[in-house]
């Protein structure tokens, strides 16, 4: 079969990691006899300096017709880079809001796995961690916080600024619905978190998911605040299995997952929509301190590639390998800087890719 993939390098270490997975990609193709034909696209910082925006029309356009889209990582380091001081629509991050919701990619799935080999890397006690937990957030990410009406202005000689949380029951059935779905290919619990003691938002949220859990009675539903969720997860993260939660808890709590497992290079995203268009990223950021050095762990956008081969085209099979294949170089002790202990081998981001090829 044949696939158009946009590929979006984006900034910092983006294009460094992006350009691994493509070499995986191709392998891949290779090997089951897949055409992967590639077309890269400019957004974030790097469009903002080509363009002045931070995603084109055009650009969307083109990620619109293609049948998946790998992102690398967009922005540069907060209160430093030169587009910090633009206004909100024209900075990086604008971009990444704008392609989400352009392509109606509303449900973005976060997995937080403690991967046997990095056990040690965990920041938890392993009476904690139990040396094993796997979870997924599932996050709402088109609506909320992210997309409500904002202003700054100045009242009465007072400076003032809004931010407004909006959802509407529909946007909560459908988000609720993946994470059952979801649920449903796992342990079959979905602990569902919001703040209903304080927010209107979360008190429909937790009407709403309580109603589509009546749909899924093979799947256990709990509720939790946010505030607990997030110290529930350094003191028990065995509990999950999936998290359902609004955008910006979400934003939050998966950062927060990402950063137990103690290997955030290591944790790839989907962001999922109606159709089989998604678009694949690694859970962390555009890490510019360590950008062009081949020091940027690859692994998470390759995992993130994996991802796209299985909820983007139904690959399982090729998708599997991909994880095998990662696995079998964890496993010879090869490590990149950000996964690197004692007794292991350290390596770049290129060695990285090409061991991991090397293994398909
Ligand atoms: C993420 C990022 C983005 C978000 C930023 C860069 C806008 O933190 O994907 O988690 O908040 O959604
Ligand atoms: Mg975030």
């Amino acid at each position: 079969m044949k696939y158009k993939i946009a590929l979006i390098p984006g900034d910092g270490i983006g294009p460094e990691i992006v350009a691994e997975a493509r070499k995986v990609l191709d392998r891949v193709g290779t090997v089951y006899g897949h055409e992967f034909l590639y077309e890269e696209l400019l957004m974030g910082g790097a469009s903002i300096d080509a363009t002045g925006e931070p995603l084109t029309a055009e650009t969307l356009q083109k990620a619109k017709e293609s049948d998946s889209v790998l992102l690398g990582a967009v922005g540069g380091a907060v209160g430093q880079s030169k587009w910090y001081e633009l206004p909100p629509n024209l900075r990086p991050e604008a971009g990444l809001l704008k392609i989400r919701k352009g392509l109606g990619l509303f449900c973005n799935l976060r997995p937080a796995v403690l991967f046997p080999q990095l056990k040690h890397a965990c920041p938890l006690k392993e009476e904690i961690s139990k040396g094993k937990f796997d979870f997924t957030v599932v996050r709402e990410l088109t609506g909320g916080v992210y997309f409500g009406e904002r202003k700054t202005e100045i009242e009465k000689g007072i400076r003032k600024a809004v931010d407004t949380m909006p959802y509407d029951e529909n946007e909560i059935c459908r988000i609720a619905k993946w994470a059952f779905e979801i649920a449903r290919k796992r342990r079959k619990q979905v602990c569902s978190v919001d703040k209903a003691n304080v927010l209107d938002t979360s008190r429909l949220w937790r009407e709403v998911v309580s109603e589509v859990a009546k749909e899924y009675p093979d799947v256990q539903i709990t509720n939790m605040l946010v505030d607990n969720c997030a110290m529930q997860i350094v003191k028990d993260p065995s509990q999950f299995d999936v998290i359902l939660t609004e955008n910006m808890f979400g934003d939050i709590l998966s950062d927060e997952a990402s950063m137990v497992t103690g290997s955030i290079g290591m944790l790839p995203s989907a962001s999922l929509g109606e159709g089989k268009l998604g678009l694949y990223e690694p859970s962390h950021g555009s890490a510019p301190d360590i950008a062009g050095q081949d020091k940027a762990n690859p692994i998470a956008t390759i995992l993130s590639a994996a991802m796209m081969l299985r909820y983007s085209f139904d690959l399982e099979k090729e998708a599997s390998a991909i994880e095998d294949a990662v696995s079998k170089v964890l496993d010879q002790g090869y490590r990149t800087m950000d996964i690197k202990s004692d007794n292991t081998i350290l390596i770049g981001t290129k060695e990285m890719g090409d061991r991991i090829v090397a293994q398909l």
